[in-house]
């Protein structure tokens, strides 16, 4: 599938996609195509730029006509949310059904919504005493973060925490868990069904159980492998990412 990245900031979710498509699995099945932001001045175009991927400097962000028309002149078939601030047009969502989807730094229905967005959501999540935060990966429809959940996955709150301590720890899972839900879409093994639900699974078990020492613990290093000594890939990064696809994908089986 085509991509269509959408940011408003920095783009560091965009970055974590740049880098997923970039292994040969998830390079089979997408590719980011074009990035668009309401900011013509964010990092997520500096990123795509750097790339020599297409920008889209989004000037009036209601008008879904002529985004719908900038995604088509693209072939998009698949448009990610890393980041953006705006209200999705409904001429987007209705063109591409079951095909937009987007992050939120917390664990969906709560904490989110019009308005919900950075340490807005984080502050709001210590405020209530909540022990455990994390993100969610949605389908996109007309409102606001009320789209069926595509994955999830939790991070501790700790009691001392600052909205930008516990911001920082979500925005390490929305770096893994965004991907992989998009390479899952765009693979064809998750969908939303025309019932309104999610179908399928994150079907990236691996071909054999990554050994438990590189798995993750939810602990006080949050998602460092428990063990440093990365197996012979020699890449602890590609390895940290395969053993949290392992522990995903246990959690979506459908
Ligand atoms: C992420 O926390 C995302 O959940 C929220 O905005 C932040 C984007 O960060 N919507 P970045 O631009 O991807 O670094």
């Amino acid at each position: 599938m085509r991509i269509a990245v959408l940011a408003s900031g920095g783009g560091s979710n965009l970055g974590a996609l740049f880098t997923h498509f970039d292994e040969p699995r998830a390079a089979a099945v997408g590719r980011l195509v074009c990035v668009g932001s309401d900011k013509a001045d964010s990092g997520a175009l500096a990123r795509a730029r750097d790339r020599g991927v297409s920008t889209l400097v989004i000037t009036d962000h209601q008008d879904g006509v002529a985004l719908r028309s900038r995604f088509h002149e693209h072939g998009v078939d698949l448009v990610v949310l890393a980041g953006y601030l705006k209200l999705l047009p409904a001429e987007i969502v209705s063109a591409w059904p079951g095909r937009v989807l987007n992050v939120h730094p917390a664990l969906l229905p709560a904490f989110g919504g019009a308005g919900m967005y950075g340490s807005r959501v984080h502050t709001a999540v210590i405020a209530s005493g909540a022990r455990v935060s994390g993100a969610t990966v949605h389908f996109v429809n007309a409102h606001f973060d009320r789209g069926a959940i595509a994955a999830q996955w939790p991070v501790p709150v700790y009691p001392r925490d600052t909205p930008s301590d516990l911001a920082a720890r979500v925005l390490q899972v929305e770096h893994r868990l965004l991907p992989l839900v998009a390479e899952a879409v765009a693979g064809g093994s998750l969908s939303l069904g025309a019932d309104g639900r999610v179908h399928g699974h994150m079907g990236l078990m691996p071909a054999q159980p990554v050994p438990p020492s590189v798995r993750f613990c939810l602990t006080d290093n949050d998602l460092a492998p428990r063990d440093p000594v990365a197996p012979d890939t020699g890449n602890a990064d590609a390895v940290a990412r395969a053993a949290f696809a392992y522990d995903v994908a246990r959690l979506y089986p459908r």
